[in-house]
């Protein structure tokens, strides 16, 4: 079985849902307490040992290029300023990680700007990780996943259990569970209703797949919208492999739109060791 070295992490798409916000600036930029979504995710693929980080970018997302990039005359200034702490953390951002760059050059769906990293994974086994899918966890998110593939040597996907009322808004599983806890999974609906939903296991933004993903996405047809969908492919890859999945253990959150966003600001910035017990006590005076 060939090891896992490189994920890909699709950034491309419009972030319509935070409109303005996200008219010139990436949604993967935007912050959590004090690191932008991106950063949270690449570091919990290193975590996970992955190795080289491929980013599919489009229009208007230099800014992730210039997060990840040194910034020698900042570096520079905060020496000089005798900022050591700062320095560290900034010069740490652009020296952690292998990232490479590949170009989107329409939003096409999540499955198209899969596939327009394939150059970068040729024949290795991938991950796939939504920045804005924020998973906090003692065990990285993507080691839970990695343990799984190692076991079996087959595709993972991160699930986790959803409110029946929710089940509308994800890509929902039906699974069959086997021998010592592992989860395989024999269909996958889009966005089911209630009354449907094979169960309330939703696939929630992490991923490990075999290279044979890649050439099944290839011959995804657009779907609704003139998308490519990642599902389409992931449920034909079922239909000749195994694919698993595995109940990921953390605090997830939907960052991707305005209230998931906020919540996890507001929880991630009440468990801050620096700011969470000022921004505790001013709440309180405010509520
Ligand atoms: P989302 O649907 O959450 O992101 O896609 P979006 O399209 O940017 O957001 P809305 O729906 O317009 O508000 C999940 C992930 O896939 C990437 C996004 O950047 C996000 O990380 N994506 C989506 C692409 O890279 N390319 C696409 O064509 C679509």
């Amino acid at each position: 079985m060939k090891p896992v070295r490189k994920i890909i992490f699709p950034a491309a798409g419009m972030g319509t849902r935070f409109l303005p916000a996200t008219k010139a600036s990436p949604k993967e930029m935007l912050t959590i307490v004090d690191k932008p979504l991106i950063q949270y995710g690449v570091e919990e693929a290193l975590a996970a040992d992955m190795e080289q980080i491929v980013i599919v970018t489009g229009r208007g997302k230099r800014a992730i290029e210039d997060h990840f990039d040194i910034s020698a005359e900042l570096e520079a200034n905060l020496k000089k300023a005798g900022k050591e702490k700062l320095y560290k953390r900034v010069s740490h951002v652009s020296r952690m990680a292998e990232v490479v760059y590949v170009r989107q050059k329409e939003a096409k769906g999540l499955g198209h700007a899969v596939l327009c990293a394939r150059h970068w994974i040729a024949d290795e086994p991938f991950g796939v990780s939504l920045a804005d899918e924020l998973i906090i966890s003692d065990e990285p998110a993507m080691q839970q996943l990695r343990r799984v593939y190692e076991q079996t040597g087959y595709s993972v996907l991160g699930l986790m259990q959803v409110p029946a009322d929710q089940v509308y808004k994800y890509g929902i599983v039906a699974y069959q569970a086997e021998e010592e806890g592992l989860l395989r999974l024999t269909d996958m609906v889009e966005k089911p209703q209630p009354e449907v939903a094979p169960s309330h296991l939703a696939i929630i933004g992490r991923y490990i797949f075999t290279p044979r993903l890649m050439e099944l996405l290839r011959d995804v047809q657009p779907g609704s919208g003139g998308e490519i969908q990642l599902t389409d492919a992931i449920s034909a890859l079922a239909k000749e492999e195994p694919v698993y999945g595995v109940l990921l253990d953390g605090q997830r959150f939907d960052a991707g739109n305005p209230a998931g966003f906020l919540l996890a600001n507001a929880v991630l910035g009440l468990q801050h060791e620096t700011y969470g017990e000022a921004l505790r006590t001013a709440l309180k005076a405010r509520l």
